[in-house]
């Protein structure tokens, strides 16, 4: 088994995830025709892989309404942890569900960097995502002094430890984590394939402190930053890699059903 992990599992039974973050692109009309333009491409593309799309809140209808009947799924970029309430801008878990969203992105480096996001608003956004049955994805990833600075693995320790907090290995299974190095998001620098897989294989081993063999080895931890058609395939090749969160590339139908068809290709 070529891709049989160093603890004996095969990365082919993890849940190979390519996610689309649209950040603050795509108005609604916009964001139904890249769905449906999507939808032809992804017909072709091996069933092994999860298709995603995340465009931002006022975009989310008409996305699951085009992406109805196909195999891609919404998710959306943020949510609130409480149920309801005086929290103006916000939007609350069961407002997603209702919607037909099915994942949410947690803790985006821009919503830590620009909107004040810190390890303790990752772990509630995190428990109501859970509640709800959403499927979060929770990023972390560490600014370009701190991986200068040697404190890379003392960042990712903190995030994964922090994002966590009291939550049950039964939940813990249920999330997907996404590695964006922040240095390489919208930058065109992607950390090295052999870099991001010592990171990922480190960001595992916190997860197997935490929660033990089994759920380590069976968490997608996916690659951000600068993932394009190009070098998806190699990078998805590394052992502890397991799909990605596409920024930039995932803007086009074109060129992100060409990554989603490289990381195949890589995950074999
Ligand atoms: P880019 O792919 O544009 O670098 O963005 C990555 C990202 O932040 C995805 O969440």
């Amino acid at each position: 088994m070529e891709d049989a992990g160093k603890y004996g599992n095969d990365k082919m039974s993890r849940k190979l995830i390519v996610a689309g973050n649209w950040k603050m692109n795509k108005t609604a009309s916009e964001g139904k025709a890249l769905v449906e333009a999507l939808k032809n491409e992804a017909a072709g593309i091996c069933s092994c892989v999860e298709i995603v799309v995340c465009p931002p809140f006022t975009t989310l209808c008409s996305v699951v309404e085009a992406a109805k009947g196909s195999r891609i799924k919404v998710g959306a970029q943020n949510v609130h942890w409480a149920e309801n309430g005086a929290f103006t801008g916000e939007i609350s878990a069961a407002m997603l569900k209702e919607a037909g969203v099915e994942y949410v992105i947690i803790g985006h480096s821009e919503r830590r960097q620009y909107f004040g996001e810190t390890d303790e608003t990752v772990n509630s956004r995190l428990k109501a995502a859970l509640a709800a049955g959403l499927k979060p994805i929770v990023c972390i990833g560490e600014l370009l002094e701190e991986r200068e600075g040697g404190r890379t693995e003392a960042v990712l320790e903190r995030q994964v430890k922090g994002a966590f907090a009291g939550i049950s290995a039964e939940d813990a299974a249920k999330v997907v984590l996404a590695y964006e190095p922040v240095w390489a998001i919208g930058t065109g620098k992607t950390a090295t394939p052999e870099v991001a897989e010592a990171t990922h294989a480190f960001i595992r081993s916190v997860v197997r402190a935490l929660y033990g063999e089994a759920i380590a080895e069976g968490m997608t931890i996916q690659y951000g930053g600068s993932m394009k058609p190009a070098n998806a395939r190699e990078l998805v090749a590394q052992k502890d890699i397991d799909g990605g969160l596409i920024g930039g590339a995932a803007l086009k139908a074109d060129s992100f059903a060409e990554l989603i068809r490289q990381a195949v290709e890589g995950n074999r």
